[in-house]
């Protein structure tokens, strides 16, 4: 396993005044204040690692063990995650300058558009940023499908998959709306109407999401709470138990890589 820095865990790390010895900054071993700024980042990594044991968690997480012949393919799940961190990232800058009112949704986001530095290009990676990562959900969860990973033990990460996906649907069809201009008006008041001719609960979900008779300012905000505060929050919460599960179950090997027979069960060489 690659060295990290970790600290005797019966001894408590040095601080860094105690390494200095007077005033030209060498220390008691001869070191100078270079080497002594060198070694702060590893102190600082040990303060850190002694009271919160995360370099324990890192390690288990980016140094586990992974079958052979995983390929390109295995990436399209950390693509997605990072598709998702960038529109969360994305997000919180057009949040700073968007109003969620029938009448002035439309003029914040032009004028995000056209006055605020760099604005067209945030808004534009948040907008094609949303097709990367229903893109990359879709590559992945084919990638899964056909690599047989979605078996026993893994059936559980795979629901939570299902569950990943459908919010990501969900974060692009209530961001489609805020604009609030004339294609995201009607083709809300379409994707409503389509919610609605579901079975038992269609209705309800259409009613829901409408907030009231007509999509109007009830449906914006309502749109806009579930587009930035709801479904996010769900998603960084199944990501993070979907991640565990990786982490504790391991990756499936390709399906075409031959399963290791144990020892036990290898038949002796006859001579
Ligand atoms: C926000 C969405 C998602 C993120 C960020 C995400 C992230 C990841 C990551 C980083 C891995 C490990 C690396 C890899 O195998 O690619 C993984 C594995 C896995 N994911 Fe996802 N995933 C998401 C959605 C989905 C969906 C929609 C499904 C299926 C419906 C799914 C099913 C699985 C399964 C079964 C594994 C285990 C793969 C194996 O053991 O080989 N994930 N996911």
């Amino acid at each position: 396993m690659p060295k990290v820095p970790r600290p005797d865990p019966l001894s408590r790390p040095e601080s860094p005044g105690q390494r200095t010895n007077g005033a030209n900054g060498a220390s008691a071993n001869g070191a100078g204040p270079a080497d002594v700024a060198k070694e702060a980042g590893g102190d600082a990594l040990g303060w850190l690692d002694e009271r919160t044991g995360g370099t324990s968690f890192l390690t288990g997480m980016l140094y586990r063990k992974v079958p052979k012949g995983t390929n390109w393919f295995y990436t399209l799940g950390s693509a997605t995650l990072f598709a998702f961190t960038f529109q969360a990232i994305t997000g919180v800058f057009l949040a700073m300058y968007y109003t969620p009112s029938p009448t002035q949704a439309y003029g914040s986001i032009t004028h995000l558009t056209n006055d605020v530095w760099m604005g067209e290009f945030v808004r534009g990676m948040h907008k094609w940023g949303a097709s990367v990562m229903i893109i990359c959900i879709f590559l992945h969860m084919g990638r899964t499908f056909f690599f047989g990973a979605y078996k026993y033990p893994r059936e559980l990460n795979w629901v939570i998959g299902v569950v990943l996906l459908i919010l990501t649907l969900v974060m692009g069809l209530t961001g489609y709306l805020l604009p609030f201009d004339q294609r995201s008006y009607w083709a809300t008041i379409v994707a409503n109407n389509i919610t609605g001719t579901g079975p038992i609960v269609g209705p309800y979900l259409a009613d829901f999401l409408r907030a009231g008779p007509e999509i109007g300012a009830t449906t914006l905000s309502r749109f806009y709470a579930i587009h930035m505060l709801l479904v996010p929050g769900l998603i960084i919460a199944l990501i993070g138990a979907h991640l565990y599960l990786v982490v504790k179950l391991g990756t499936t090997a390709p399906p075409w890589m031959k399963a290791e027979r144990p020892k036990s069960l290898r038949r002796e060489e006859v001579g």
